[in-house]
């Protein structure tokens, strides 16, 4: 064995700035790490970093063989690259030159069937394979990201020491843990995403209502966000919104955040997660009218178009008589409540996803585990979720946050502020279908009884798709229309 001490504990491969910064970290928390890619460019960009950064133990490497040779058995390399068809062309690269017992960990939002694919295809050449999930954008690579592991459990150990010391810390340990087989890590970056958009969707909502029907200034928006920052809502998406509400426009006069285009980018991972909760059945309301939201929001010409057309057709703003008698200081308490029990819905749902999920491929996720990794690093960091970590330690089996008993009294508790809300806003005719979704959510899934009685028995009558009791067990069937027109006031008694 060739032990010389010039070889690298881990390589990276894909050095775009996500993949220049996770590098710098490792490299940092003091594991010589070598780095790839093609572009030569990109790697002369990482390794002068490297240098500036304070001499940080980073080898460069110009071609695939001799960046693999340059990594200690057995080895583990990272990719980060654009997910799809890239990942599979560095795979096949650096693969060709790797061993049995060498590992992969694409770092990319994959999803997670293609690394259920891959992990195939590696077993099949005695690599291993990880597909990870990585949060916290730029900055969370470079000092301490989120990271969510799934696949070789082998490979998780091997390297373990190293994501130990790369990911965010938190009071309970460091924001990494192995997440399950197979596809699961990029299967909880996902519905981590999808949390992100509800959480996204729902702020804005807030904001909407603040400045809409409160009547909020940009200054005060920035001080009330600041503010919600020091309590039960602390978190990185409110932090960061306090601070776009300070920004001055630089080109023009008045405040930046009013000079952006109302048209929401997105990646797929919001639009993934709906589609799997679909599949699953698993309702998750929140994250979908987020997605819906983006798409409407898509549709900017439209809008505008609709606005006028329904302005000919005689519509009239509410918003003035709403705003006028409004006790702004209740609005922004009011507001603040009803944003928290909003995100426990959409965080709710998210978990049940995820459970239903591991439930389908006994991936045994521990919902619990996954809520503490994403209390750092990761772009949804909140203070409540060490809540909703002791949720679920406190019972694995809780099927619905909303009942465990800390969050039941907090739901009850905000109530009332969460419906004031929501109904000044359909009031006003502002649309808040993020708030909306969530209090549906409670109100449908906290009712031991709802209509659907009555759709079962349309279904019934239309399909003879047959229906249960309430009093009795077996499956039942009724001549509804024959029954309805002897009682003489049925279908078509009228005619
Ligand atoms: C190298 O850099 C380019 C451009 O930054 C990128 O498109 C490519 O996927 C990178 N990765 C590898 C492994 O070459
Ligand atoms: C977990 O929660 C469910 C539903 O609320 C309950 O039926 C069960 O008894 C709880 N288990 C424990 C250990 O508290």
């Amino acid at each position: 064995m060739e032990a010389s001490p010039a070889l690298s504990r881990i390589g990276l491969a894909g050095l775009a700035v996500m993949g220049q910064n996770l590098a710098l970290n490792i490299a940092e928390k003091g594991f010589p790490i070598s780095v790839y890619n093609r572009t030569t460019s990109k790697v002369d960009e990482t390794v002068d970093r490297a240098h500036n950064e304070g001499n940080l133990p980073l080898f460069g490497q110009y071609n695939p063989r001799d960046f693999v040779l340059s990594i200690q058995r057995p080895r583990s390399v990272i990719i980060l690259v654009k997910a799809g068809a890239p990942v599979d062309q560095t795979i096949a690269a650096l693969s060709a030159h790797m061993e049995p017992g060498d590992a992969i960990i694409d770092g990319g939002n994959e999803w997670y069937e293609n690394t259920e694919r891959r992990i195939a295809e590696a077993t099949g050449r005695g690599l291993l394979y990880l597909g990870m999930g990585v949060s916290g954008g730029e900055e969370g690579a470079r000092h301490g990201p989120s990271l969510m592991p799934g696949g070789s459990h082998q490979a998780y150990i091997n390297v373990q020491d190293i994501l130990h010391k790369v990911a965010a810390q938190v009071e309970d340990g460091p924001c990494v843990t192995y997440i399950g087989e197979g596809g699961s890590g990029n299967f909880v970056k996902m519905v981590h995403n999808g949390i992100e958009y509800g959480d996204m969707q729902l702020i804005s909502e807030a904001y909407d209502v603040l400045k809409n029907v409160g009547g909020l200034s940009n200054e005060e928006l920035g001080e009330i966000f600041a503010e919600w920052n020091k309590g039960e809502l602390e978190s990185f998406l409110i932090e960061i919104t306090a601070d776009i509400f300070k920004v001055r426009d630089d080109l023009a006069d008045g405040f930046l955040v009013d000079k952006l285009l109302d048209k929401t980018g997105m990646k797929g991972t919001g639009k993934w997660t709906v589609q799997q909760a679909a599949e699953l059945s698993v309702a998750a309301p929140t994250i979908a009218a987020s997605l819906d939201c983006r798409y409407l929001s898509g549709l900017k010409e439209e809008r505008e178009k609709a606005e006028e057309a329904l302005k000919q057709a005689g519509f009239k703003e509410e918003i003035g008589s709403v705003t006028s008698g409004i006790d702004k200081k209740r609005l922004i308490d009011d507001v603040r409540q009803a944003l928290y029990a909003s995100k426990i819905c959409s965080y709710a749902q998210g978990m049940n996803l995820l459970r239903a999920k591991s439930v389908e491929k006994g991936w045994g996720l521990n919902l619990g585990e996954l809520a503490r990794i994403w209390k750092g690093g990761c772009i949804i960091r909140a203070v409540f979720l060490d809540r909703i970590k002791n949720a679920y330690q406190r019972n694995q089996s809780l099927p619905n946050l909303i009942v465990d008993p800390d969050f039941a009294k907090e739901m009850v508790q905000r109530q009332a502020a969460w419906r004031r809300v929501v109904g000044l806003a359909v009031s006003a005719g502002i649309s808040t279908p993020g708030m909306c979704a969530s209090l549906s959510y409670f109100d449908t899934y906290r009712r031991g009884r709802l209509p659907a009685n009555l759709v079962q028995a349309q279904r019934d009558l239309f399909g003879a798709h047959t229906y249960e009791r309430v009093d009795r067990p077996g499956a039942f069937h009724t001549e509804w229309t024959k029954l309805a027109q002897k009682s003489g006031s049925g279908v078509g008694a009228l005619n």
